[in-house]
């Protein structure tokens, strides 16, 4: 089975800004996989390279398997962005009808398909609330079912936990699980570690556009001296030589 993402040696520059350098990784199909760095680190350009958004310029990306340009890999990705704006006057219903329409889904599909992720993650109550009176957790959860909308294999989420209540981040985990165990494969960024390695079966770690570590979440766990926030620590440290990935 071809991996879900596969990067292949990707550089992507900006001017003098080298966002992302030589790196390279796999996500497994149905794997929870927390990419992990500081502000500037590079996610967001990696991403948007997923998303097919821009070309690397070197290396090449694969989504299933294919091109991301190719309309029916970037079909099986859900995406949520760092920064959702949202229109605040619609309700949650009307919002997913707008972006279903957008996705080419059919009416009856869009209203059968609101029904069922409302509840799912966790907004059974609020469907007709107007966005504006959301909190910022029901907000990351309206994004999520936006993403959810086409029922993709794949879950791209750049910062999903930012600016979450403790509430909310349990919600968002157990959510995120869910959704594994019903055969997702999920990939998003965080600069939270502690959360990252409650649910992630893997992470990546990149500093300054590199690939500095990479591992499953099961090696850290019990290891009270090596937890992930040690390892990131150990990394990020100034004048630390890099671990190879
Ligand atoms: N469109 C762009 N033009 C110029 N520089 C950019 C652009 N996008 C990102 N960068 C730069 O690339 C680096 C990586 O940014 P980004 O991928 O957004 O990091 P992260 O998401 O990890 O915070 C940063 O130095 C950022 O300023
Ligand atoms: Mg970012």
């Amino acid at each position: 089975m071809d991996a879900a993402i596969s990067i292949d040696q990707v550089t992507k520059r900006f001017g003098a800004v080298q966002a992302v350098s030589d790196v390279s990784l796999t996500v497994r199909s149905g794997e929870i996989m927390g990419f992990l760095g500081t502000n500037g680190a590079g996610k967001t350009t990696t991403i948007k390279m997923l998303l097919g958004f821009f070309a690397p310029d070197a290396g090449r990306v694969r989504i299933f398997g294919a091109d991301p340009v190719n309309a029916a890999a970037r079909s099986r990705i859900g995406f949520m962005p760092e920064t959702a704006y949202y229109y605040r006057y619609l309700n949650l219903r009307e919002l997913l009808r707008f972006y279903g329409g957008l996705c080419g889904l059919s009416a009856a599909s869009i209203r059968a398909r609101t029904e069922q992720l409302i509840p799912q993650v966790g907004l059974a109550d609020a469907g007709d609330r107007l966005l504006a009176h959301y909190s910022k957790g029901m907000l990351q959860r309206a994004g999520i079912a936006q993403a959810l909308l086409h029922d993709p294999d794949l879950l791209i989420l750049d910062e999903p936990l930012t600016g979450l209540d403790p509430l909310a981040r349990i919600q968002f985990r157990d959510l995120i699980l869910a959704l594994r165990d019903q055969g997702k494969t999920i990939f998003f960024s965080s600069h939270e570690l502690s959360e990252a390695e409650l649910i992630c079966d893997r992470v990546a770690i990149l500093k300054q556009g590199r690939l500095v570590w990479l591992g499953s979440c099961g090696d850290i766990a019990g290891d009270g001296g090596q937890n992930l926030e040690r390892i990131f620590l150990n990394l990020l440290a100034p004048g630390t030589p890099e671990a190879p990935p």
